[in-house]
Parts: C-alpha cells; sequence; structure tokens
C-alpha cells in the first residue's frame, strides 16, 4: 500500500532506472516537487543524481556512466527516451533538470479516489504503526508558582506531540507532572499560613494562590528567614506531617480543577495527573543505586553531588544537606515510576530551552542508572510579550477571554454568518483559540516569538482564523451547491490549473505528516494547511460548482471536499477544532 504521490513517484522512478542505471530507492529519494507548478509536479535533478551515483560507486567500487559528466546533456538525452505512460504524461529538460507533467485525469483520479477511501484517516493510513508505548510530559505547571507562557507552549506542543504519536500507533501516557512539591511549594505554604483566605481559595484558587505567591516572595525579599521557613516547611512534608500534607492536598486538588476547566476549553486532556509529589516511594530507591554504583559524593556544605564533568555536564546535586530532595532527584524517582507503570519505550519531555542544560543531566543519569537511551527534551523558545490588556501576569484563562473577546467584535464588525448568539459565542471562543494555536505553532519550536494580538487574529493573514476561514468555506460549498459528493466522478473534467494545484497539495499531506512526526515541528503541517487554504481559495474563484453542469458539479465537489477533509484533518491534529461556518 502506498500513497497517490508515492506511487506516481514509483512510476517515474520505474522508467528511470532502465533509462540511467540507478535504483529505484535512490531514484525515489531524489524525487522533488517544485515550488511552482509551471516546473511539473516532480523534477530530479541531474547533478544530484551523479553525485549519489558517484558516491555509491565509491562505496562499491564500480564505475559511474560517463553521462554523469555533463548533466545538461544526459537529461536531454534521459528526457528524448523517456515514453509517456499511463501515469506520467511527459518528461522535458530544463538545463540540467528534469521535470515531469503527471497524467490528469489519472492523478486526479488517485489522489482523489485515497482521500475518499481514507475520509477520517487520510494523511495517517498509510504510516507505519509503532505499537509501542511513549510517555509524554507535557504543560506540568507548578501550583506553587502561576502558569506562565511556557506552560502554554508546552501545553499546545505536548499536545500535538500526543495527537501525532496516536495516529502512529503508539499507546501514549499523556502526563501533567506538576510541581506540587519542593522548597518552592514549602514557600507557597508559608505564605498561605499568613495571608491565606479560605473564601477566596474556594472562590478562585488561582488567583488566589498568585496573590500569596506575590506577598511572599516579596517578603522574602528582604527577610533570609523566610527561605529557611520554607526549607522547613517542606522537610516536614517529607517527613510526613499530617497538617502540612493535609493543606498541600487541598491547594492541589483545587489547582488540578481550576486547570482542568481551562483544559477543557483548549480540547487538551491528560492520561495522568502525577506530579513531583508523586515520586516520594522512589527516592531512597534511587539514592540507593547512586551509592551502590559509587557514583555520589559529598560537597563541603554536607549536600550530595553527583560529578559529570567528564560528560561537560557540571556537577549534579541530588540531596540537600537537610536531606530534603531536589527537582533533579524526583525526575530519576519518576523515570523509575514510569518505567514500572507503563513500560515506556520512550518518554519525551516538552519543556522550554531554558532547562535544556538540566534535561541533559537528567538523562545522562538515566541512563547511567537504569539504561534508558530513549528520553527525548521537545525543546521550545520563549514567548515575548505575552500579557491581557489587564496586567502583565499572565492567566491562561484572561489570555483565552482576550482572543474571543477580540474575535466577537470581529465577527460583529464583518457582519458573520452566524447569528445566533450562543453558537456565536462558541464560534469565537474556538477561532480565538486556534488563533492563539497557529500562532504557537507556525514557527520552529526553538525559535523565540511575540505575542501579538493584532497579528495573530488577522483573517487575511497566515493565522489560524485565517485557516478556519478556509475550512468553513469548503464547508459553505458542500452546503450551498446542490451536488452530492461520489466517489467516481468523471475525473476528466477537473482540468484547470487550479485544480490540479489543489489536487498536488492535497497528494503532498501524507508526506507532511510523517515529516512532522520525526521532527515532532508541527510547523511543517501549519505552513503545509496555509498553501492548501491559498489554493482551496484560489481554487473557488473559478472552479463553480453552484449551477454547473451535474458531472461538472460531481468532480469539482469531490475535489473541494478532498481539500476540506485534509483541512479538517490536518486542523484536528494540531488539536485545533475545525469550525463549519462563521
Ligand atoms: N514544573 C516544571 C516547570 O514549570 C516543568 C516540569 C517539566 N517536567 C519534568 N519532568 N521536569 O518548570
Amino acid at each position: 500500500m502506498s500513497t497517490a504521490a508515492l506511487r506516481f513517484k514509483q512510476a517515474i522512478a520505474k522508467q528511470l532506472s532502465s533509462l540511467t542505471q540507478c535504483s529505484e530507492p535512490l531514484l525515489l529519494d531524489l524525487i522533488r516537487v517544485p515550488k511552482k507548478s509551471r516546473d511539473g509536479q516532480f523534477t530530479l535533478s541531474l547533478p544530484q543524481l551523479g553525485a549519489a551515483l558517484r558516491q555509491q560507486s565509491n562505496n562499491s567500487n564500480s564505475s559511474t556512466p560517463n553521462a554523469v559528466q555533463d548533466p545538461t546533456a544526459w537529461s536531454k538525452e534521459i528526457a528524448s527516451k523517456f515514453i509517456p505512460d499511463q501515469m506520467i504524461a511527459d518528461a522535458t529538460a530544463q538545463g540540467p533538470t528534469l521535470q515531469f507533467r503527471v497524467a490528469n485525469t489519472e492523478f486526479m483520479k488517485q489522489v482523489l479516489t485515497h482521500v475518499y477511501n481514507e475520509h477520517s484517516t487520510y494523511g495517517w493510513a498509510h504510516a507505519p504503526q509503532h505499537n509501542q508505548t511513549v510517555v509524554i510530559d507535557y504543560s506540568s505547571p507548578n501550583i506553587a508558582k502561576p502558569f506562565h507562557a511556557g506552560h502554554l507552549r508546552s501545553t499546545i506542543l505536548g499536545n500535538f506531540a500526543k495527537r501525532i504519536h496516536e495516529i502512529m500507533g503508539y499507546r501514549v501516557v499523556g502526563v501533567n507532572y506538576l510541581g506540587d512539591w519542593g522548597k518552592q511549594y514549602g514557600l507557597l505554604a508559608v505564605g498561605f499560613e499568613r495571608y491565606g483566605d479560605q473564601d477566596k481559595l474556594m472562590h478562585d484558587p488561582i488567583h488566589h494562590l498568585y496573590e500569596v505567591y506575590v506577598r511572599i516572595n516579596q517578603e522574602a525579599k528582604h527577610d533570609p528567614t523566610v527561605d529557611q521557613q520554607a526549607n522547613a516547611y517542606f522537610k516536614r512534608m517529607e517527613q510526613g506531617d499530617t497538617d502540612a500534607l493535609a493543606l498541600w492536598r487541598r491547594l492541589r486538588d483545587m489547582s488540578i480543577e481550576s486547570y482542568k476547566s481551562i483544559y477543557g476549553r483548549l480540547g487538551v486532556s491528560f492520561e495522568v495527573y502525577s506530579g513531583e509529589s508523586q515520586v516520594e516511594s522512589y527516592i531512597p530507591k534511587v539514592n540507593a543505586l547512586l551509592r551502590e554504583k559509587g557514583l555520589v559524593e559529598t560537597t563541603q556544605d554536607g549536600a550530595s553531588a553527583i560529578d559529570l564533568e567528564q560528560y561537560s555536564l557540571g556537577k549534579a546535586i541530588v540531596q540537600r544537606a537537610d536531606g530534603t530532595s531536589l527537582y533533579l532527584t524526583r525526575d530519576l524517582a519518576c523515570l523509575m515510576m514510569r518505567q514500572e507503570l507503563y513500560g515506556f519505550d520512550k518518554a519525551l519531555y516538552v519543556v522550554g530551552s531554558e532547562q535544556q542544560g538540566y534535561f541533559r543531566q537528567v538523562f545522562k543519569l538515566g541512563e547511567m542508572l537504569f539504561g534508558f537511551k530513549n528520553l527525548q527534551h521537545v525543546s521550545f523558545g520563549r514567548i515575548q510579550g505575552m500579557s491581557t490588556r489587564q496586567g502583565t501576569a499572565v492567566f491562561l484563562e484572561d489570555i483565552l477571554n482576550t482572543a474571543q473577546e477580540q474575535i466577537l467584535q470581529y465577527m460583529e464588525k464583518e457582519k458573520s454568518h452566524v447569528k445566533d448568539r450562543q453558537e456565536m459565542t462558541t464560534v469565537s471562543d474556538q477561532l480565538g483559540i486556534s488563533a492563539i494555536l497557529v500562532q504557537d505553532m507556525k514557527s520552529k519550536r526553538n525559535k523565540d516569538y511575540s505575542f501579538s494580538w493584532e497579528r495573530m487574529t488577522d483573517a487575511k493573514g497566515d493565522t489560524g482564523v485565517f485557516l478556519q476561514y478556509a475550512h468553513a468555506r469548503a464547508c459553505g460549498i458542500e452546503r450551498n451547491a446542490d451536488a452530492a459528493v461520489i466517489p467516481t466522478p468523471d475525473f476528466g473534467l477537473l482540468k484547470e490549473p487550479e485544480a490540479l494545484d489543489l489536487a498536488q497539495l492535497i497528494s503532498q499531506f501524507p508526506e507532511m505528516v510523517e515529516s512532522s512526526f520525526n521532527s515532532l515541528e508541527p510547523c511543517t503541517i501549519v505552513n503545509y494547511l496555509f498553501k492548501l487554504s491559498h489554493a482551496t481559495s484560489a481554487a473557488t474563484q473559478v472552479l463553480w460548482v453552484k449551477g454547473q453542469e451535474p458531472e461538472l458539479a460531481a468532480a469539482r465537489m469531490l475535489l473541494f471536499w478532498a481539500a476540506r477533509t485534509t483541512l479538517f484533518n490536518g486542523l484536528s491534529l494540531l488539536g485545533i477544532k475545525p469550525i463549519e461556518r462563521m
């Protein structure tokens, strides 16, 4: 089984292998899709092919064909010998490059039939299934500190990583590893003992805990004993103090409840709400293992450290002088726990790039202690300038509300098709979320970007709103035309260049999904969807469905349906809920 695009490449490779003495797999690797469709649908660079053949012959001590010396002549020669067949209409030489044009009708038939048959699995129906378990650690905010832009990115990118692993046949265990333990939490608890207010806590835990956090941190700035109290508090917790643990459980449960409603709004969920507090019983095991391996040394001030200098990873502290654990100790304990609970084949940590050095230490120690090799830090850059109109602190809920309001205003101004108030609320919320998500996923993850309300909600720019608009518009064609989607229209009627461009883009989707999976870069899919949306919109200008002869309407209908289905699948994979009208 193969994708439609691959079948056409195979048809080219097959003929070319006898014309060039080159193996089909090598040719398949080198056949490209040109940027502009006036250059055909596929191209092959002969200098590149020559280089590959030279490489091959160096490895096997055989000779390369003479033609390699003059790629331009070679390209002409191949073009003249190429015999058009059912799939490939012609081959032309353009300097040292060969350009291939597909047989239009056959191409339409293959591409659209694939989409029709695979429908909601189009894009990954042919992907290899991994049948393995992956643990994905994402979002992971700290209950003792505010949710920040980095947590938002982790939530978005982690959710994407989860979805794309699922379609690739992984059993995914999505874990929210809360920062709900440690000295930081001790500080919040000390603050809560002073400034905590039960009513405010019940009413709005996230904002109230933030208030407490701000006050106690200010105090800690002038009063060094606050820090000592935080340490002492945490020590009590690690020793099992009932009162301290009761408060901790309450704050934790309430925080989780409020996070859940916001995650729900974003369409994000977790298999497990875990956290640094959940690994306590594994810490002694980790410490024992470290000692057994003779890795631990005691520092001047009585802490336990591991020397990782030989790997250029500095020194890693695993225990404080007072016997308490650290972030690193808990991550190591957590690895042990996850292996025991889930038996994972690989584990991903979706966390900002500022923790890169830290994760290098975790992974090195994970390898030294447990032999894990499949640990990956899915890192990302910062968001600059993210704030709501109310102030500079980032509350996820405020961000989503601001986005929604802005869209609502826009919908009112632009006379939206949606009139029902209820539907308008839902649609504006989904559009706001799409805008945030797409802005976050449109560039490579490690790039920093600056948050911009104007840019991200611009319906005409490359934004989430634009993608939704393209989807809704394609849905509109289906609603308004009186033609049904049938699998076997007369494919020969789809002759216009706009139709071919669109089908060509549709055919590329499976490759985009695969490449995005390998790099865990959602921008591959986002940018592809921008192109697909532009091509769809160009096609809607010229390829009318409504009021056309039934045969023509049916052919065009299937084309738009396939574009819409591809857009739908792509958006869903990104964690965006496609909108049918707006
Ligand atoms: N809570 C941490 C933070 O906000 C992120 C946790 C990431 N996951 C992990 N296993 N260390 O920085």
